[in-house]
This record gives C-alpha cells, sequence and structure tokens, in this order.
C-alpha cells in the first residue's frame, strides 16, 4: 500500500501532535505551512518534512493526500476551503469554523466535493471510552437518566494569561465551551448514542482584562512551552503568546456550566473552565443507568469505573473479555498504558483508511464538527438569554 502524503497548516502545539500522528499511521508528511515563509522553512526543518511552504497556493499546487489544518480559528474556514475546492482530503480543528453558519459552508463543501473531512475529536479513540460506548449500548447498565461531568484546565487561571484565543476575532465568540466543552459534548453524545436537544446555559469571566495578545505565539502548549513559573511539571500550559504592551477586555468566557436534555427528558449537566487551578486537562464523565453507572476520566484513560448497587468494579484495557470496538483500538497489551497520543494516531489512521475508501466506526467528521456549532450557538443564545435554547437551529 502507498504511503499518503500529507500536508500540515501550522506550527504550534496541535500542528506538532498531528505531525506525529500522522506518521504514527503511515502517511509521510510532505510539507507544512506556517504564518510566513519563513516560520515554514522553520517547522520544516525541526520536523524534518522537505517542504516548507510560502502560500497555501504553493501547497495546493504540491497537491498533498490530505490537508491537516491546525492553525488558529479563524483561518480554519478559508483554509480547509480553499484545500476541498482544489479536491483534497482534509482534517479541520476544532472548531470547524467560528460560527455555526460558516461550519455549515464548509460541510456543504465538502459534500459537493465528495471529499473526507474529519475533526480531531480524539477522545474518542482511546479504547475504554469504546468500550463503555458498546456497554451502554449493549444495555449494560439499563436505561441511562443521567449524564454529568466536567472538562476542566487551568492555563487561563493567572490574570496574565493570554493567546490569541482570547481575541474573538481569532478565536471566536465563546472561549472555553468551543474549546473543550465541544470535546464534552461530542464523547457524551458518542457514548450514549443520544443527543442533547435543550440546554440552559451560564458563562463567566475571571478577569475583566487581560494582557494584549498581540501576536500568534503558542497558547496550550506542549512539553517544553511552560509558563516560566518554575513549576516544571512538564505538561507546559505556555500562559502567554508573546502579548502586547498593554491589556485588552475580555469578552468571552474562561468557565460556563451548562445543563442539557434530551428528547426523552434525560438530563445531563456539565462544568467547563480553563481557570481550575490544578486541572490540567481532567475531561471526566459519569453515565448514570437504572442498572449501574459508569466514570471515564481523560488523564486515566486506561480503565473505567463501573458502578452498581450492590458493588463496583474498575475494568482495565485489554483485561478479560474485550469490546469490538476496544479490540480494534488496542495497540499494546494489558499494562502497557496506552493515551492521548495512541488516540491521535488512531484518528489519523481512520481518517486515511476514510480516504483509502473505507468507513471506520465512529470516525468524527465535518458533520460532528458543524453539531457541536450547533451546541456552541446554543450555549451563547441560552447564555444570553437565560432561557432554555435548542439545540438545533433547524428549529427555531
Ligand atoms: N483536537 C484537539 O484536541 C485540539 C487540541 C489543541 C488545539 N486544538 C485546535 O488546534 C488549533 C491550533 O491550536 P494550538 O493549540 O496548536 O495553537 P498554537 O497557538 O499553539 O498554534 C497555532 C499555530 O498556527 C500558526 N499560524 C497562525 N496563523 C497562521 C496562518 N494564517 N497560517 C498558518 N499558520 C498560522 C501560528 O504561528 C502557530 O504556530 C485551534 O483551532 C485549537 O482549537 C485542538
Amino acid at each position: 500500500m502507498t504511503a499518503l502524503r500529507v500536508a500540515v497548516i501550522g506550527t504550534g502545539m496541535i500542528a506538532d501532535a498531528h505531525v506525529r500522528a500522522a506518521r504514527d499511521a503511515g502517511a509521510v508528511v510532505g510539507g507544512v505551512l506556517g504564518s510566513s515563509a519563513s516560520r515554514s522553512r522553520q517547522a520544516a526543518e525541526r520536523w524534518g518534512v522537505p517542504t516548507g511552504y510560502a502560500s497555501v497556493d504553493e501547497l495546493v499546487a504540491d497537491r498533498p493526500d490530505v490537508v491537516h489544518v491546525c492553525t488558529p480559528n479563524d483561518t480554519h474556514v478559508d483554509y480547509a476551503l480553499a484545500a476541498t475546492a482544489a479536491g483534497l482530503h482534509t482534517v479541520v480543528e476544532k472548531p470547524v469554523a467560528m460560527t455555526l453558519s460558516e461550519g455549515r459552508r464548509l460541510a456543504d463543501a465538502v459534500r459537493a466535493a465528495g471529499t473526507v473531512s474529519t475533526v480531531p475529536y480524539v477522545y474518542r479513540y482511546h479504547p475504554m471510552v469504546r468500550e463503555l460506548r458498546a456497554r451502554v449500548a449493549a444495555g449494560t447498565l439499563g436505561r441511562v437518566l443521567t449524564v454529568h461531568g466536567s472538562y476542566l484546565q487551568d492555563w487561563m487561571v493567572s490574570p496574565d494569561a493570554s493567546t490569541w484565543r482570547v481575541d474573538p476575532e481569532r478565536g471566536g465568540p465563546s472561549r472555553a465551551f468551543a474549546d473543550i466543552g465541544t470535546h464534552w459534548t461530542d464523547l457524551a453524545e458518542f457514548i450514549t448514542g443520544t443527543r442533547f436537544t435543550e440546554l440552559t446555559a451560564r458563562t463567566s469571566i475571571a478577569y475583566a482584562e487581560r494582557p494584549d495578545p498581540t501576536s500568534a505565539g503558542a497558547s496550550f502548549g506542549g512539553p517544553g512551552t511552560g509558563t516560566g513559573t518554575g513549576t516544571g511539571t512538564g505538561t507546559g500550559t505556555g500562559t502567554s503568546a508573546e502579548t502586547g504592551t498593554g491589556t485588552v477586555p475580555v469578552r468571552t468566557e474562561d468557565t460556563a456550566v451548562v445543563t442539557f436534555a434530551t428528547a426523552d427528558g434525560t438530563l445531563a449537566n456539565t462544568v467547563v473552565s480553563q481557570v481550575a487551578a490544578g486541572r490540567k486537562n481532567r475531561l471526566w464523565i459519569e453515565v448514570d443507568g437504572s442498572q449501574g453507572s459508569a466514570v471515564f476520566d481523560q488523564e486515566h484513560p486506561e480503565s473505567v469505573w463501573f458502578g452498581g448497587e450492590h458493588g463496583s468494579t474498575t475494568v482495565h484495557r485489554a483485561e478479560g473479555s474485550v469490546s469490538a470496538g476496544q479490540a480494534r483500538l488496542n495497540r499494546t497489551p494489558a499494562g502497557h498504558p496506552q493515551g492521548w497520543t495512541d488516540a491521535f494516531a488512531a484518528f489519523c489512521a481512520d481518517t486515511y483508511a476514510a480516504v483509502r475508501g473505507e468507513t471506520p466506526e465512529g470516525l468524527p467528521t465535518v458533520e460532528d464538527g458543524v453539531r457541536s456549532l450547533e451546541v456552541v450557538d446554543a450555549v451563547l443564545r441560552g447564555a444570553a438569554t437565560g432561557r432554555w435554547t435548542s439545540t438545533s437551529t433547524e428549529e427555531r
């Protein structure tokens, strides 16, 4: 099988993860496009990629099989549309667009072009998420009564923290919820197989002002992009991009608390915050059913807790009888931990399988990206009005 050749747009934290995941999934990274020709060349050198493109036109003319769009939110749609118009397959980072209508425009273009377009809701690719999903579908937990949890980070807890995401022109009208809350809702709907039809939301802003993010430097960073606080945690959360001298008013939320309802009245609730001190990437979800409960905690992805009225148990990956969904994603034996980078690589492998004409189960596509934008749109409307709000704008 000939390796697919991919191009990556963006040179920051998540672009780095895409380069590694693409290679792990068997692709050749043929070129990279940064915010300038010199940044493209620097990144190409850093990653050992043959070409640093000077422009998107140069990238498109190079005809990669797949284009990974890993840039700030305001650029996703234009880059993805340019690639799609040329008939190239895409992986588009979330949120796929700044607004729901832009997201729909992209999905329409992808449908018209007949290309594959996927969105890295990669938490779906933890084997134990598939195990939990399979057991919910098999009725092991009984009827789902409640879903709850949170997605907490702390990289914006300092008033000095700033990033391009603080600027609504670059990050969009929702910050914390669009950035990480959408991962939680995608996972909740994926695991339970249901849709949240309505929601109520409140949001809050931790600081009225933050430093002016004048450039698109690193934000939620990887190792080595630490805060300079000397904590040496290694999970580095680059507080600030290269910041300007002044401050800017903060107009987008640091925290969102959202309550959801499904069409049959099942309730769900999540707390989304990027100002929760000590929480690095705590995506946590509990499904409570009439026969049992279950918890998946992204920071401990090798197991799922199953609670029962008369006893509880922790099920570990690759032990005992496993679901087909888990088995497909297990790549190491029990006791040899898999994590986020494996999930990212599995997502890329499924994207490339789709490009080859297969239909991998549970692959998040641009349609799922649009679904997330529907929820974001409803959160913003619900927070503004204080009312229960439909998550489907078709029904408005
Ligand atoms: N799927 C996930 O789990 C996940 C995780 C983190 C980030 N993301 C998404 O990835 C995107 C990037 O986030 P990040 O954390 O890597 O940000 P970042 O600030 O670390 O990196 C952004 C990069 O884009 C470059 N850039 C800016 N404008 C550009 C342009 N016009 N053309 C080309 N390159 C440009 C910057 O120089 C920088 O290298 C965001 O949309 C974010 O929501 C997704």
